[in-house]
């Protein structure tokens, strides 16, 4: 695997790699890897030639400094890690080398960065597509591979890229899950061993939740599921809702065709766990 740390050489590799024809997939990522991003690389590699990955935690997506000190970070592990999946180029600047000074356009998020998570965390949406912004135009993928268990961070990134229509296409992968379905997350490594097998029951009460859809309220749902989870110790609900798949509008009713997703943000022992499932 080539390591590189300046985007100068990145970008010079890269260019030498198009013009021989080869293909590039894109895996962005802030590290302390696990399952859930070399799911991401294993389908990159499955579908294009070259596999880039970035490594950078950036500090523009966080509003609260206590939380970009707590992110972990472990590069030895990470670079062992893509090592053995095959990875063969690993991007890992220092925040000089990314924000060079170099003017990016901003993205109109058109109030998808107001909601959500967007709404206890102003200007994280910003900062992802900021980065993200600066790392496609230094990368110049074919193709982007992101996970679903960042739904809204997928929906601000696809507006992106249809307003930059360079012709990047988003791959989005399905959630990896721990052996009792918590979602995977370089969080995860924060909550006590217990509070990690009492995490599980975000994923099941999401189930039931999408499950009952056919029969109930969505809001009786949304409330009953709420009630749950923050009945359970050291959980506290900030949101459990069904929306539309891509404004991610809040919806009293199923539209026409179904089509939903059901996310949730819960913190556990203070730590914000984030999921979601499609419902269809
Ligand atoms: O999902 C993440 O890890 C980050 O938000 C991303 C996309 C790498 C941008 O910093």
């Amino acid at each position: 695997m080539r390591i590189f740390r300046f985007q100068t050489d990145l970008r010079a590799y890269l260019s030498d790699q198009r013009n021989q024809g080869l293909s590039i997939g894109f895996v962005p990522t802030m590290g302390a890897l696990h399952e859930g991003h070399l799911s991401l690389l294993k389908t990159a590699l499955t579908q294009t030639e070259i596999g880039v990955v970035s490594i950078f935690v950036n500090p523009t997506q966080f509003n609260d400094t206590a939380d970009l000190e707590k992110y972990p970070r472990t590069p030895g592990a990470d670079i062992g890690l893509l090592e053995a999946a095959g990875c063969q180029v690993l991007y890992l600047p220092d925040a000089t080398d990314v924000y060079d000074g170099r003017e990016t356009a901003t993205a109109d998020l058109g109030g998808l960065d107001a909601i959500l998570e967007g709404a206890s965390r102003p200007g994280h949406f910003a900062g992802v597509a900021q980065v993200v912004g600066i790392l496609l135009d230094i990368v110049q993928p074919d193709k982007l591979f992101m996970g679903q268990k960042d739904y809204q961070q997928i929906q601000v990134v696809n507006r992106m890229l249809a307003q930059r229509g360079d012709g990047v296409v988003l791959v989005m992968c399905p959630i990896v899950r721990e052996e009792n379905g918590l979602a995977m997350s370089s969080r995860n490594r924060r909550l006590s061993a217990e509070g990690r097998e009492r995490a599980g029951q975000i994923y099941r009460t999401l189930q039931k939740a999408a499950r009952e859809a056919v029969q109930k309220e969505l809001p009786v749902i949304e409330l009953e599921s709420r009630e749950h989870l923050d009945s359970q110790p050291d959980f506290t609900v900030d949101y459990f809702s069904f929306r539309h798949p891509q404004t991610l509008e809040p919806l009293r009713h199923p539209p026409a065709d179904g089509r939903m997703v059901l996310v949730t943000a819960v913190l556990v022992e203070g730590v914000r766990l984030l999921d979601n499932v499609l419902v269809v």
